[in-house]
Parts: structure tokens; sequence; C-alpha cells
């Protein structure tokens, strides 16, 4: 799968493609990066890539043509290349868009900055997305989320034991059960005693369950729209007027 950032801090970029699991796709070729400075398509003898907004008010708004030049060099690159301009008054992403995204075999992910764009550039891109209901300082820390979430989908970014079918905002739209790992009693919590009973179907309905509380508890908004037969809808239901868990 190959990015495309267009950025006017292009260097923030290289430490991202070479840490952790991320860097290791890039190493492996799995996921190819690259960073456009959009300074780089600016013109006059100052380049400059963004001025003060009419009508007043404070701050710098990012200006369109260098971002146009910029995305018109990548479309004629590329013109199947998916085009995202990251705001916090974009669609906010959910793991289904970023499921959705993982289908793209190029995506471009265009960086606002300062106090704003020219709202002449959302004319210019495939979609807006946000990453959440706060506001960055520039759209590079949202970019390297999106990428993280969408390249752990692309086939051979991922060991074969790291699924992400259970994990939260999985395959059934739950939070992930609890999980534990030695030692089997920390300061007076025990690990539950079905998880060590290597009894696997009974695991499994345990994780399943303990899913569905973890998510009733502390996400009911997505518990909601979860993937529940009849049977978990009336279960969960009932618990939620019994005290404590079952
Ligand atoms: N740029 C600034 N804030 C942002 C956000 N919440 N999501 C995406 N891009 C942003």
């Amino acid at each position: 799968m190959r990015w495309t950032v267009l950025t006017l801090f292009p260097s923030v970029f290289d430490s991202i493609c070479t840490a952790s699991l991320f860097g290791k796709a890039v190493e492996a070729g799995v996921i190819q990066v690259r960073p456009v400075d959009i300074r780089d398509h600016a013109e006059g003898k100052h380049r400059s890539v963004d001025d003060s907004p009419f009508g007043g008010g404070v701050g710098m708004v990012l200006r369109v043509e260098p971002v146009a030049r910029a995305l018109e060099a990548v479309r004629a690159d590329d013109p199947a290349v998916h085009v995202v301009l990251l705001t916090p008054q974009g669609r906010l992403l959910d793991q289904a868009r970023v499921g959705e995204l993982a289908g793209h075999a190029h995506v471009a992910l265009l960086c606002g900055r300062y106090e704003g764009v020219d709202d002449r550039i959302c004319g210019l891109v495939d979609e807006e997305l946000s990453v959440g209901d706060y506001v960055l300082s520039g759209g590079e820390p949202a970019a390297w989320v999106v990428m993280d979430a969408v390249c752990r989908l692309v086939p051979g970014v991922l060991g074969k034991a790291e699924s992400t079918l259970e994990e939260s905002h999985g395959a059934a739209g739950l939070l992930e059960y609890p999980q534990y790992t030695r030692p089997r009693e920390f300061r007076g919590q025990a690990v539950p005693e079905v998880l060590l009973s290597g009894d696997h179907a009974a695991i499994a309905r345990w994780r399943r369950r303990q899913a569905i509380v973890r998510t009733a508890e502390r996400r009911p908004d997505l518990l909601a729209r979860a993937d529940l037969s009849e049977e978990e809808r009336v279960w969960i239901e009932q618990l939620g007027r019994v005290p404590g868990r079952g």
C-alpha cells in the first residue's frame, strides 16, 4: 500500500517510518510512505504557503495554490490516488472507515496547518477526516494515526499470530475481553479460574460474555450497533437489572 503525505514538516515522518511495526512494514516493502513538502510547490521569492485571512482575524491560513499544485503532481503520477484532508471538521474516523481506507492501493494525506486552510482546498480532496473531537496544531499526528490504524489491516503487516478479529472495535463491534498473563495472582487479584482450565469452549464463551459486559459498561453507544445474537441481547439487558457481573 502506498501513502503520500503532503505536509510542511516532512522530516516528522522520518522517525515514524523507521519505528516499530510500522517501520518494519516499510522496511519489508509492504507499505511505502512518501512525504511531499508543500513548500516545494510554492512560488514567488518567499515561497509562502500561508497568508492572513480575508475579513480579518488571528492567525494564518494555508494557501490553496501550493496545495493545488502539490495535489496535481500526485494525481498526475497516479490518477487512482484517494486524497484525504485531515481536519477537525472532517468525518470522525472509526474502525469501519479504517477498513475501507485499507482497500485503497494509494492514499494521499493532506496535513492542514496554522489556524486553518483556505476553504477552496476542500474542493480538491476526496474526503475530509478527523481523528477526534479535539484540535491538534496540525494534521501530522493525525496522519500517523490514520496510517498506523490502516496499515495494521494490510496483509503482511501484522504477524499471523496477531489477529485483528477479536481486538477492540474488531469484527463484532465490541471492546476486547480482558487479558491476563503471569503471575496467576497479583496483590490479591487472581486470574479468572476459567482461563486456567484448558477448556477452550468455556474460555471462548467467557471471553465473549466479558467483551459484551465491558462494552455495555464502557461504551454503551457501541453495544447498540454490535453484532449480538438475540439471546445475548436478552442476557445483557437482564444483567443491567441485576447488580454485579455475570
Ligand atoms: N488537525 C487538527 N486537528 C485535527 C483532528 N482532530 N483530526 C484531524 N486533523 C486535525
